[in-house]
């Protein structure tokens, strides 16, 4: 019997999960490699799901740079109907029980290590205090200054505050690039110390290269990696599991799309990765 159209017969469902729960159980040295699908619950929409954010926003327009700066050259309502879309979402977004259930496997005694695709901070605000974000964050800007790039810490009042200027010029239905970069002055501009943009990975960039050697050494390391809610469409990252996978390490796979693992629990993440990691 299907308990719905995305999850596994429940028999085998619970005989998937009672074995990964001994691995996990087992698990000294846990790795967690996310993507869209864990915040989709918290109503963050994926990139590539039916009605995904790159269906509407086309990724050969919007994720790259240069893209971007067209855009708002030409089309600079375009690009904050983007930006608002983008971030609207995640700032109305709550850590979903999924989030919530890795933060407290911290609580077992294990070492838990979130190795993130997501850009929401979602894991950090259920609690998690080891993740590395491999495609950045929108919490964060970076100025590109000749002497080299730093990072500057991007409140949710300070989005928020972005967020609602750029909602004026959508109300208004009109936008010079000029207003708009007025508008969007929180995410891009031209500081004292450089100019600045959303510290965000897009297609084209490397991923900072602090975050991408840490998340290899924790997947070369781990005895266990617990992936949830990924397409592993995207590259490096999708390379996570081959390397875990190449060390020894067993893998649990929780989502809707079948990857190469160990175990695959087929559902959606916050029913799932609660019901996997309670009784730990
Ligand atoms: P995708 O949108 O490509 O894939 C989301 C995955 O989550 C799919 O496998 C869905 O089936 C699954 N999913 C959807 N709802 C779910 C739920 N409730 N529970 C569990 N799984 C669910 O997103 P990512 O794989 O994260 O990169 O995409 C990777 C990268 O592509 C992103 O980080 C972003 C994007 O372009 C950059 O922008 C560089």
């Amino acid at each position: 019997m299907l308990s719905n159209d995305t999850s596994q017969p429940s028999s085998k469902l619970d005989h998937q999960l009672a074995r990964a729960r001994d691995v996990l159980r087992d698990g000294r040295k846990i790795a967690v490699f996310t993507g869209a699908g864990v915040s989709a619950e918290s109503g963050v929409p994926t990139f590539r799901d039916l009605g995904g954010f790159w269906s509407r926003f086309p990724p050969e327009q919007f994720a790259h740079w240069e893209g971007l700066q067209r855009l708002i050259r030409d089309k600079p309502l375009l690009v904050a109907e983007f930006v608002v879309e983008l971030l609207r979402p995640i700032i109305a977004a709550r850590p979903n029980p999924a989030h919530e259930s890795i933060a407290d496997l911290e609580r077992r005694d294990k070492t838990v290590d979130v190795i993130t695709q997501n850009i929401d901070g979602l894991h950090q605000r259920a609690g998690s205090r080891h993740v590395i974000e491999i495609h950045g964050s929108v919490f964060e800007t970076i100025f590109l200054a000749r002497t080299g790039n730093h990072v500057r810490r991007l409140t949710l009042d300070a989005l928020s505050a972005t967020v609602e200027e750029l909602e004026a010029l959508l109300r208004a239905g009109r936008s010079s690039p000029a207003e708009f970069l007025n508008a969007a002055r929180g995410l891009f501009g031209n500081g004292a110390s450089g100019v600045y943009r959303p510290n965000i990975v897009l297609f084209g960039d490397q991923l900072p290269s602090i975050a991408w050697d840490k998340a290899v050494e924790v997947a070369a390391t781990c005895d266990c990696l617990l992936i949830i809610g990924t397409s592993h469409l995207v590259y490096p990252a999708a390379s996570i599991p081959a390397i875990a996978r190449s060390s020894g390490a067993k893998i649990i796979a929780v989502g809707l799309d079948q990857c190469t693992c160990d175990f695959w629990l087929q559902g959606p993440a916050g029913r799932l990765v609660p019901s996997l990691i309670t009784d730990i």
